[in-house]
């Protein structure tokens, strides 16, 4: 791994830790705390009835841009694979949407994460949903052996997206679906912002134009289905959240 991106994966380490370990704690985070100035509220991404099931400590730590499991359209008795699953909102609620048969399984990279996902997940009883800690652009897993990739707000923090795609269509079974909701840019970032950990911590520096985002995602190998953009404003900047759909050909 090159010297950058190991401080890259560090930095956002950090700061995930930091916010998973602040929503782990009896007096600290009001809500709103995962979520970066100008992002949309979790009740405004998934919508208040669908949030009702899920523990408040899943809730209070979503940091994502969209509904990846909506949009993924699951259905009873799939393997769904949560791509930085922090603190396991998409994988509960896909873990409902697969039911017993099914199964979901979230990878993070901070192990302060996958432990409050774990807690999350005990709190409602869910037996059909696991977490590990890995690297999303090192899968630990076999090929071919999900139906469903989901991700939220996650593959734009990483600095080789392309190891992310090609991993992800290696595990992926032939007719399998991927459904990522992200951040991307709206032009050029100015350099000031490209080289800020901090906004690459935010969701911001890491994101790549639409088209660019998209030439990866093909270049594994996948077909992209459908496409829709909202811009938001992140920390000041213009960006737009994503929602990308592609399937892994047969
Ligand atoms: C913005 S949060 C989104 C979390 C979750 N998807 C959600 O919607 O609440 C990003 C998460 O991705 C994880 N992450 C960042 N880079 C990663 C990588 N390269 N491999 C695995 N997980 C990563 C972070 O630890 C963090 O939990």
């Amino acid at each position: 791994m090159k010297k950058q991106d190991k401080l890259i994966k560090t930095f956002v380490r950090i700061q995930y830790a930091a916010l998973a370990q602040r929503a782990g704690s009896c007096c600290a985070p009001e809500a709103t705390s995962a979520r970066p100035e100008g992002a949309a509220s979790v009740e405004q991404l998934y919508g208040k009835e669908k949030l009702a099931s899920l523990p408040e400590g899943a809730t209070a730590i979503a940091a994502g841009c969209g509904d990846p499991t909506a949009l993924a359209e699951l259905k009873p008795g799939e393997v769904v694979l949560d791509l930085g699953s922090g603190g396991g909102i998409d994988c509960l609620l896909a873990a409902e949407r697969v039911g017993p048969r099914g199964r979901v399984i979230g990878i993070d990279l901070t192990p302060e994460m996958v432990e409050v996902a774990r807690q999350n997940a005990a709190a409602v009883e869910a037996k059909n949903v696991e977490f590990h800690l890995g690297e999303i652009e090192s899968l630990p897993l076999e090929e071919a052996s999900v139906d469903v990739i989901i991700s939220n707000c996650v593959i734009n923090l990483s600095p080789d997206k392309d190891a992310v795609f090609q991993e992800a269509f290696r595990v992926l079974r032939p007719g399998g679906r991927l459904a990522v909701a992200d951040i991307v840019a709206l032009g050029k970032l100015p350099t000031t912002v490209r080289g800020s950990m901090a906004s690459w911590a935010a969701c911001v520096a890491g994101a790549l134009e639409k088209e660019e985002y998209l030439g990866k995602i093909q270049a594994a190998g996948f077909e992209v289905t459908g496409i829709t953009e909202t811009p938001v404003n992140l920390k000041g900047i213009r960006v737009a959240s994503a929602k990308i759909k592609a399937t892994k050909p047969f």
